[in-house]
């Protein structure tokens, strides 16, 4: 079993540590972290064009490291942000998040300037997104045409910095648990609330119920390199296999009240043409509404992930 470099003594002495792990050698492009938990942006790279594989291989590098990559300046066309997408892994259309231009592998997050912050799914909590899916998105793709002046920026959490500040107690017992994650109920729940209150969600999809529940490991693992994950939140979730709804209920209110602490976080300021890829499997993220009378419309593809592995799996 891998451990994680920020646990292994020799590592830390005397290195700088960034995103829990020494920073890497980057010669083909830039790489600027943003914070010390997670993050960067990179430059020297055009999207538009077909990337060599030293530089494909930097920008993989930079994603398993920081997480969350941040390019500026992108001005892509539908078909170059899915071929760069394409770079990730093979892209899927989600059940719940509505399409942009009818293109079932994009998905828009889109706030009218008229519009409250409730439209938008998820807006003020730490969330992973689609993880009732039984291969919820190894990464999402997202692209920004029209942000706000100030604010809506997006902000992440690191899940591996999460789990690797717990005690050697609470990990033991959160590395025997598995969550159920569901997204059946979605839209009755939504159809309940008054109009004004309802989440902006696409109507019909082709997902079968099978696929919208699925049981994952509350702690997950990276499939190349070991390293270990909290993967529960509060998004969806339902209970902790074995466990009452009341039980499950309060020890994931301390696991989703670690996510918030700042030491775990970056966060990215959008403009026009900013694309940023985020590691779905292992940040969570929010978009922060405290804009008000204008409009923040992202565009977005999602890269279908492996099934989440658990400790007990990895290396078998
Ligand atoms: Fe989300």
């Amino acid at each position: 079993m891998a451990t994680s470099p920020i646990h292994d003594p020799d590592t830390i002495a005397g290195t700088p540590i960034v995103s829990g792990l020494p920073m890497p050698e980057f010669r083909r492009i830039t790489v600027e972290p943003i914070s010390g938990a997670c993050g960067c942006e990179i430059g020297g790279v055009d999207l538009r064009q077909p990337l060599d594989e030293e530089v494909l291989a930097e920008i993989m590098l930079a994603f398993e490291q920081f997480l969350v990559i941040v390019f500026r300046d992108q001005d892509l066309t539908s078909d170059q942000h899915k071929a760069f997408s394409r770079h990730f892994g093979e892209l899927t259309e989600l059940p719940q998040a509505p399409t942009y231009k009818g293109d079932t592998m994009m998905q828009e997050v889109r706030r009218e300037a008229h519009e409250p912050e409730n439209v938008v799914p998820s807006f003020e909590h730490f969330h992973t997104d689609s993880p009732f899916l039984p291969r919820p998105p190894k990464c999402i793709v997202m692209r920004a045409l029209e942000v706000p002046q100030w604010g809506g920026d997006t902000a992440f959490s690191n899940a591996y910095l999460v789990y690797e500040h717990l005690s050697d107690g609470m990990k033991k017992l959160l590395d025997g648990l598995e969550v159920v994650y569901s997204g059946k109920e979605i839209w009755s729940r939504n159809e309940k609330l008054p109009p004004e209150k309802r989440l902006r969600l696409r109507e019909t999809h082709g997902f079968s119920e099978d696929q919208l529940e699925s049981i994952h490991p509350a702690v997950r693992v990276h499939p190349r390199t070991g390293r270990k994950a909290l993967f529960a939140t509060s998004a969806y979730f339902q209970h902790f296999v074995g466990w009452s709804e009341e039980e499950s209920r309060a020890l994931l209110g301390y696991l989703q009240s670690l996510a918030q602490h700042l030491h775990y976080h970056c966060r990215v300021k959008w403009k026009r043409n900013t694309l940023l890829v985020w590691d779905n499997r292992f940040t969570l993220h929010r978009g922060v509404h405290d804009f008000k009378y204008e409009r923040r419309h992202l565009i977005r593809t999602t890269v279908i992930g492996e099934r989440p592995v658990s400790q007990w799996e990895f290396g078998k």
